[in-house]
């Protein structure tokens, strides 16, 4: 076996980051040990548990520690404990913080109903069936890391941010949508709301201009409000979808929700290069089910899995966990929030375990027969 060596920087957070971030790290050493890889996973405090331990979000070392790693794992952070900080010291800055510190302008969240899961979809089962796009959102500008300013002005409060774009920063991000749907259905749908915002002009120029030099790929612009409802009336037109920071932040979690369950999406952040990329879940830190064992580990594990593809290029070791994520769905385990009727309910742990099983069973058929078989 031709092994590879990787180091993993793990930031499991606050709520259940922890959690999700051990079942996660359970699936690589998994991964390790059936297919003579070496992961090294080297764990640095994050988030809120930071800011408790060494009075800030995002300590120097866990930053030093992220830009050595091939790869960054992180849980999720933030927590009720932490949300009356003035907002430049909360967790979620740590968050803005690594995004921002390794430029990380690229966020992939891909949006796919499992065919087990069709029936717990707020849609109708007809109109989310064959449901796969990806969302390709900007990470590391706009209102984000614009300004963010209080005043007070003869008593009277007001509050700005500043939104702000540059044409090489839309360029980078939407060059990337335009790759991902090359290698795809070859559509790309930009989103933005340039009958008002001047960002966003600037936006749909530039889509304009860099979709000359993808001449196979269809192009559409829709304004962000048409384009939740559209995710809502026919999700399957999309393949891949282009779109600034805080309208993919919104649009993500709605169309996560269409997939069954925000619980059950990864997410890649990434630079230039794959190497070097942040996979989190997009489930938050749920401070209310920390500590119970009832959270999902899927969106964790997919993240282990999508790490392996995109960073690793390591795709039949990321094939063999997501079709042991769907035959254990298919079997009937859920985590609480994708019940269905006559469903096994399990908690974290045991839905781990479950897929745990159904790797080493399809390990030991393969060491046998092979692999796909
Ligand atoms: C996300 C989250 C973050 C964001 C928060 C926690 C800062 O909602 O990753 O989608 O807004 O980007
Ligand atoms: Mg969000």
């Amino acid at each position: 076996m031709n092994g590879v060596h990787k180091t993993i920087a793990v930031l499991p957070g606050d709520g259940i980051g922890p959690e999700v971030t051990r079942a996660a790290t359970k699936i690589l050493s998994d991964c390790a040990a059936a297919f003579g890889h070496s992961f090294e996973l080297i764990e640095y405090p994050f988030g809120g548990n930071a800011i408790d331990r060494l009075g800030e979000p995002l300590p120097a070392a866990t930053l030093a520690g992220c830009r050595a790693a091939d790869a960054i794992l992180l849980g999720a952070v933030g927590g009720p404990k932490w949300d009356s900080l003035p907002l430049a010291k909360r967790p979620e800055s740590g968050l803005l913080g690594l995004r921002g510190g390794l430029e990380l302008y690229i966020n992939l969240r891909p949006i796919r109903v499992r065919q087990s899961l069709a029936g717990i979809s707020p849609l109708r089962p007809e109109r989310v069936r064959g449901c796969n796009f990806e969302i390709v959102r900007e990470l590391a500008g706009d209102i984000y890391f614009g300004a963010h300013e209080r005043r007070r002005d003869n008593g009277i409060e007001s509050a700005r941010d500043l939104a702000v774009y540059s044409e090489t920063e839309i360029e980078r991000l939407v060059r990337y949508g335009f790759e991902r749907a090359s290698a795809r259905r070859r559509r790309v749908a930009s989103v933005d709301k340039a009958n008002i915002l001047a960002t966003s002009v600037l936006w749909r120029e530039t889509v304009t201009r860099v979709a000359k030099d993808y001449p196979n790929i269809t192009v559409e612009h829709l304004y962000v409000d048409n384009a939740a409802m559209q995710i809502v009336l026919n999700p399957t037109q999309f393949d891949v979808i282009v779109t600034a920071n805080l309208f993919g932040d919104i649009l993500s979690d709605e169309a996560a929700a269409l997939a069954g369950s925000i619980g059950l999406i990864p997410s890649m952040s990434r630079s230039r290069t794959a190497k070097g990329a942040l996979y989190e879940p997009i489930h938050g830190s749920a401070p209310s089910l920390a500590g119970k064992d009832v959270a999902s580990p899927l969106g964790a594990i997919l993240c282990a899995a999508m790490m392996l593809r995109e960073s690793f290029g390591l795709a039949a070791e990321a094939d063999w966990i997501d079709a042991a994520v769907d035959r254990v769905l298919e079997q009937g385990y859920r985590t609480n929030e994708i019940a269905e009727p006559g469903s096994h309910i399990v908690g974290c742990t045991k839905m781990t375990e479950c897929i745990r099983a159904e790797m080493a069973d399809s390990a030991q058929h393969a060491e046998r027969y092979g692999w796909g078989v």
